[in-house]
């Protein structure tokens, strides 16, 4: 499939383990080639249950001694608003099963400073922190070598779910909003940053997310109906997807490979 400006890939895998496989591999050359070409590689990692076994093979060999964690950098797309040491932190999560397991020095991890207690204040901070790492870039946007996102089954990624104020935001590239749905703040960057990335990777499971994962590749409801819809990067998107959310999918419409 070919948005109007950027490229897509749809991956159909068997099941989540080899959903996990191909992503660590794809993180790894996306990784690889990033630090041959400008001697880092900037990354934001997601939450939620699916990447936790990427990340966990992440930790594990080849991928543990191939990857040049000393020269990757990584952000969040998105986090909850919980203490740093609550168990669906976002950062948390990514430190207990990767982060901590492979070198990669402590001043390479940026991750959202929600102990601030204030999303608004946390979210100003995370955008600093991302301005200060890509330096002066004039009225440009950062540009992210890899974005890996979930998606839900009401179609929201990183934490800009369907009717959300942040959906609407262009000028910050990072914003708190109140999500109703879940009666709880979330810290996400907004869709001209995701967009502005060399190359976005969903990962997608389970038969919960065949309808918006149907309705977000082929369908045609109002896009901020579903934001993952809106995801459109600069670079390539990548949707790596298990055959249980790919089951109302018409194959033959797809480019795969
Ligand atoms: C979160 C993420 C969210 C997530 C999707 C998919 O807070 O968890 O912001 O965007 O990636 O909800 O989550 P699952 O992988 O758990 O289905």
């Amino acid at each position: 499939m070919t948005g109007s400006k950027s490229s897509s890939a749809v991956k159909v895998c068997s099941d989540r383990t080899e959903l996990s496989q191909q992503a660590a591999t794809h993180f790894s050359e996306i990784a690889r080639r990033a630090v041959v070409e400008q001697g880092y590689c900037a990354v934001c990692l997601s939450g939620g249950s699916t990447p936790r076994e990427t990340y966990e093979l992440l930790a594990r060999e080849p991928f543990s001694s191939e990857v040049p964690w000393s020269q990757i950098h990584i952000f969040w797309g998105d986090e909850r608003c919980v203490p740093p040491d609550q168990a669906d932190n976002h950062h948390r999560m990514a430190s207990e099963l990767l982060l901590t397991k492979v070198p990669i020095p402590s001043q390479n991890i940026h991750r959202v400073p929600v102990e601030l207690n204030d999303p608004t204040k946390a979210a100003e901070e995370y955008e600093s922190l991302i301005r200060s790492f890509f330096g002066d870039l004039g009225k440009k946007l950062p540009s992210f070598d890899l974005i890996l996102l979930g998606m839900g089954a009401d179609g929201h990624m990183a934490s800009l779910f369907p009717g959300t104020e942040g959906l609407n935001e262009i000028q910050s590239w990072v914003t708190a909003h109140y999500v109703p749905k879940l009666d709880a703040f979330r810290i996400t960057l907004t869709l001209p940053v995701l967009n502005n990335a060399r190359q976005v990777m969903f990962l997608v499971s389970g038969a919960a997310k065949a309808e918006a994962l149907q309705s977000v590749l082929q369908g045609s409801a109002d896009l901020l109906e579903l934001p993952a819809r809106l995801v459109r990067p600069e670079g390539t998107v990548l949707w790596l997807v298990d055959q249980s959310a790919a089951s109302l999918l018409e194959l033959e419409e797809l480019s795969l490979n």
